[in-house]
């Protein structure tokens, strides 16, 4: 009985090896474990042995029984349901994998650079906390401006530095004016500073976060015709060929002139429409850098002169032709909905 046990137990196993399908499996089960399969067959025989047979019998038969079961539901056809052909279509189509993409905000970013790289701007980047000095004091602020109150900015609560003041959130890129000079020392200067800024302002066109990208140039005889020259060229660059710019007077503390700088609408093409009324948008500041402002760089006012700007990456974006955004809180809700559509 042992030696049946035995070669029972081998010959099982050397079937379950060579299955070919669930099947065929299933099949093996029932021969071996099945209610009259070959193990039932020899348990039967057991009435007819004595208690010490019973005992060692016994034992192997459950051996034999478990090896059996455990190789059965280890075998790798037993988890598939079935196996034949006819049950897979090759012709369905796939899972597809969801694949992202950058946040439009940061695509724009990299278009606006590029633009100006092609003009020898260098791409530069300041702190987006800093300290007084760089975003107001030495832009030529007076010490009651508005835009120095907590109402309009956030200041960090940190005890002031002497020279450098508070430190805050940079409310605007123009922090990075006289840190670049710091950094060039001597002029030629041409950089693009594109940076997060920070208000206190919450509704459908401001969100407390956004970005703004600022120019600076300084060089000898630097006039407004240039700063026009390089609007002109950004303008037609990003938006279109067709597309116009002009400078209205303004005021900045740290330009004069200053200007305001507005775009011919991409829709109505200057002529006036209900999204623009008058046939202009407005893109942001710029002037020509205020003598005091040379001066806090260390840069002689006598010598040399400069045009800055500093336009919103968002509104810049949206004035895009084709990209309608009616909520610009939308681009930081973090919805998938939203941003897949980019
Ligand atoms: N910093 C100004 C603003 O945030 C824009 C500006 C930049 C104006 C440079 C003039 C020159 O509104």
């Amino acid at each position: 009985m042992h030696q049946k046990l035995q070669n029972l137990k081998n010959e099982a196993l050397a079937q379950i090896i060579s299955a070919q399908s669930a099947e065929e499996l299933e099949q093996i089960r029932i021969q071996y474990l099945g209610k009259s399969g070959q193990l039932n067959d020899i348990a039967r025989l057991f009435k007819d042995l004595s208690p010490a047979e019973k005992s060692s019998v016994g034992l192997l038969f459950n051996d034999v029984k478990s090896a059996i079961s455990d190789a059965l539901s280890s075998s790798k056809l037993s988890s598939l349901k079935s196996s034949s052909p006819a049950d897979f279509d090759p012709s369905l189509p796939g899972v597809k994998i969801a694949l992202g993409h950058l946040h439009p905000i940061t695509n724009a970013i990299e278009e606006i650079s590029s633009v100006f790289e092609k003009i020898g701007f260098s791409r530069v980047r300041y702190p987006e906390v800093d300290w007084d000095w760089y975003a107001f004091e030495s832009l030529n602020f007076p010490d009651n401006h508005p835009a120095r109150d907590d109402w309009e900015t956030f200041f960090v609560d940190t005890p002031a530095r002497p020279h450098l003041g508070r430190m805050l959130l940079t409310p605007h890129t123009s922090n990075g004016q006289v840190r670049e000079m710091e950094r060039v020392k001597t002029p030629p200067i041409r950089m693009v500073n594109i940076a997060k800024c920070y208000r206190r302002q919450v509704d459908v066109s401001h969100t407390p976060m956004f970005h703004q990208f600022e120019g600076l140039v300084v060089d000898r005889g630097i006039t407004v015709a240039n700063l026009k020259g390089t609007t002109d060229y950004f303008v037609k660059t990003f938006f279109g060929p067709n597309r116009k710019s002009r400078l209205r007077p303004y005021h900045f503390q740290f330009t004069e002139p200053s200007f305001e700088v507005d775009i011919s609408c991409g829709i109505c093409n200057g002529h006036g429409c209900k999204l623009c009324k008058e046939g202009w948008l407005e893109l942001g500041g710029a002037g020509m850098v205020h003598p005091n402002v040379l001066k806090a760089g260390k840069i002689d006012p006598s010598e040399y002169t400069g045009f800055a700007f500093g336009w919103g990456v968002e509104r810049t974006y949206m004035m895009k032709s084709g990209t309608k955004i009616d909520d610009i809180r939308l681009l930081y809700s973090n919805d998938i909905r939203f941003l897949t559509q980019f």
